[in-house]
């Protein structure tokens, strides 16, 4: 069952969304060559509490064991729900920081792939190709839609370019919960699937695989690598369906 958010609710996830943001680019100002994902992820759950919020992944449920950290950290050839650890950036990784925000009981959820000072040209391409398949999905996010039309745009331009589009790993609705019905897969057909709806949220986060799409999960149930170990980006928004279109209620660049 699709919870639709009032336009009431959609402003309290969009208050989220802009501590979100904020955060976001706080860290991408200390992504660098030395500092760890365990340095960031201590700096991200401050900058939270400090705006009244917090990190709703910390103590999230999972099969094997909750999830023990505010931010997901997945280097190269991790998908994602990489665990921040103490080991040095180096120069020329690609890093994804996952976060869902929990600002008065209203969540808002977004990934950010980063460059680790100066990456390969394949690597920078991957990001912004990556970058690109997100804007791609939100085009097709309008009310009258189905949600296969936001999967298929981004499977057709993810391989398009040759890329492996991700599939055990979708896009959620998201309200008071993290992840609440609809399923957004990166790829499927377009006209099948739920209807898009005025009110409802959901994320956008499609992952894109130098080499397989295939992934597989460590013993810990979290973390998630490539099966031939190339690299992959993820980007990922969270977004609101109104009258006049997706509302990106993460969004970075106009803050
Ligand atoms: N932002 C993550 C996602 O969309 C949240 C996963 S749950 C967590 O997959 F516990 F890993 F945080
Ligand atoms: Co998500």
């Amino acid at each position: 069952m699709t919870r639709l958010k009032t336009l009431s609710e959609i402003n309290k996830m969009k208050q989220a969304g802009k501590i979100l943001a904020a955060c976001h680019q706080e860290i991408k100002k200390r992504i660098q060559p030395g500092i760890s994902t365990l340095e960031i992820d201590a700096f991200a759950e401050q900058f939270l509490l400090d705006h009244g919020a917090t990190p709703e992944q910390k103590g999230y449920r999972g099969r094997v064991m909750d999830y023990p950290y505010a931010t997901c950290a997945s280097i190269n050839e991790m998908v994602c729900h990489g665990f921040p650890s103490k080991e040095p950036l180096k120069e020329g990784d690609i890093v994804t920081i996952d976060m869902v925000v929990n600002l008065d009981g209203w969540l808002a959820d977004s990934a950010w792939s980063y460059a680790v000072g100066k990456v390969s040209e394949q690597a920078d391409n991957l990001l912004k190709d990556t970058k690109e398949s997100l804007y791609i999905g939100i085009e097709q996010a309008k009310i009258g839609n189905r949600i296969g039309d936001i999967s298929h745009a981004i499977q057709v331009f993810g391989e398009s370019k040759g890329y492996g589009v991700v599939r055990e790993f979708s896009g959620h609705g998201i309200g008071k919960h993290i992840h609440e019905a609809p399923d957004v897969p990166h790829f499927g057909k377009a006209g099948f699937g739920p209807r898009i709806k005025e009110g409802m949220v959901f994320t956008i986060e499609p992952m894109l695989n130098l080499g397989t799409a295939h992934c597989y999960v460590e013993d810990d149930g979290w973390q998630a690598k490539t099966f031939d170990g190339k690299w992959s980006a993820q980007y990922e928004h969270t977004i609101a369906i109104t009258k006049d279109g997706p509302m990106i209620l993460t969004d970075q660049d106009h803050l």
